[in-house]
């Protein structure tokens, strides 16, 4: 594993090893030292979670950070290429994590350079780190992957995490259920490849129907920085507000995940319920990321 590009570059074992390495690393973070090692966050877009979590995970290995938080202040401004300005980054530092608004920016960046690259979301593709730590979370929470019925809810369309992560998903036989107003469908490309794979999936504009019957449900924002036309993200915007009353009569391991932030989609009333599994969700965030510095910087024993 040379990149963590897309969730389709990486086998079931690989998967497999990762999640195990998170597990132990949840346990016990002082088995890996990666002092001297330097990672550069490359944050071409707004971030808390993702850019701030693997700063976390690296340092509490002992490494260094330099980041660049959005193009303010960077010679981007200048005019700078993406493909100038990673290669002066792979001079000063071991591993990139990147963000950028343009979808297959990370891939291109990794054949510009010849150190590990890692996909921390590319424009409306895929964000695959923050997969992994939701098939984490996940597995901490249902004790296993196999078999689960899911609800996808939300931004289909324009959510990178949801195109993730059912690719990461699939190796283990799940049930979907895709929760979205129509204009904001799972696109056909990745409906394509799940019917390729036999994945079991089903498309609805109701979460009321299927709600009594899930294990998870994923929960995602309308990506209203990426709807081309305001008046459509305001048809859209409240289409699912998830309320501790709606989940009244939940089946009881259920859990409530969201990649975050959250702007209006779940009732702040569903944080104090047995559902709520977000901030979880984030803190695993960094074990995840974790196990994925250790694995690309060569130090996964
Ligand atoms: N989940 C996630 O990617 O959050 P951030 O945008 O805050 O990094």
């Amino acid at each position: 594993m040379k990149n963590l590009i897309s969730m389709r570059d990486l086998s079931v074992d690989k998967i497999l090893q990762l999640l195990k390495l998170a597990a132990s690393l949840e346990k016990d973070p002082s088995q890996i030292n990666l002092s001297r090692r330097v990672m550069a966050a490359m944050f071409y877009e707004a971030s808390t979670r993702t850019r701030m979590s693997f700063e976390s995970a690296m340092k509490r290995l002992g490494g260094e950070v330099i980041a660049m938080v959005g193009t303010s202040g960077t010679s981007v401004e200048k005019g700078e290429t993406l493909a100038d300005t990673a290669k002066i980054m792979a001079r000063y530092s071991d591993i990139i994590v990147m963000r950028h608004p343009m979808e297959g920016a990370a891939r291109y960046v990794s054949e510009q350079v010849d150190i590990p690259v890692v996909n921390a979301g590319d424009g409306a593709n895929q964000h695959p780190t923050q997969s992994l730590l939701d098939l984490y979370t996940i597995l901490k929470s249902q004790g296993s992957l196999e078999g689960l019925k899911l609800a996808l809810v939300g931004d289909l369309k324009y959510g990178r995490t949801v195109h993730s992560l059912a690719y990461a998903l699939a190796p283990f036989k799940p049930e979907f259920h895709f929760v979205s107003p129509k204009s904001l469908a799972m696109p056909n490309h990745i409906l394509s490849d799940l019917r390729k794979m036999d994945i079991q999936f089903k498309e609805t504009t109701k979460l009321d129907k299927i709600v009594n019957s899930i294990d998870i449900m994923y929960v995602t924002r309308i990506q209203r920085e990426r709807f081309p036309d305001r008046e459509e993200y305001e048809k859209v915007k409240n289409a699912y507000i998830i309320s501790a009353e709606l989940l009244k009569n939940a089946k009881d391991n259920m859990k409530v995940m969201h990649p975050l932030p959250r702007v209006n989609e779940i009732n702040t009333d569903v944080d104090s319920t047995k559902y709520a599994y977000y901030f979880d969700q984030a803190e695993n965030g960094v074990y995840m990321r974790q196990a994925i510095l250790a694995t690309l910087l060569g130090e996964a024993k």
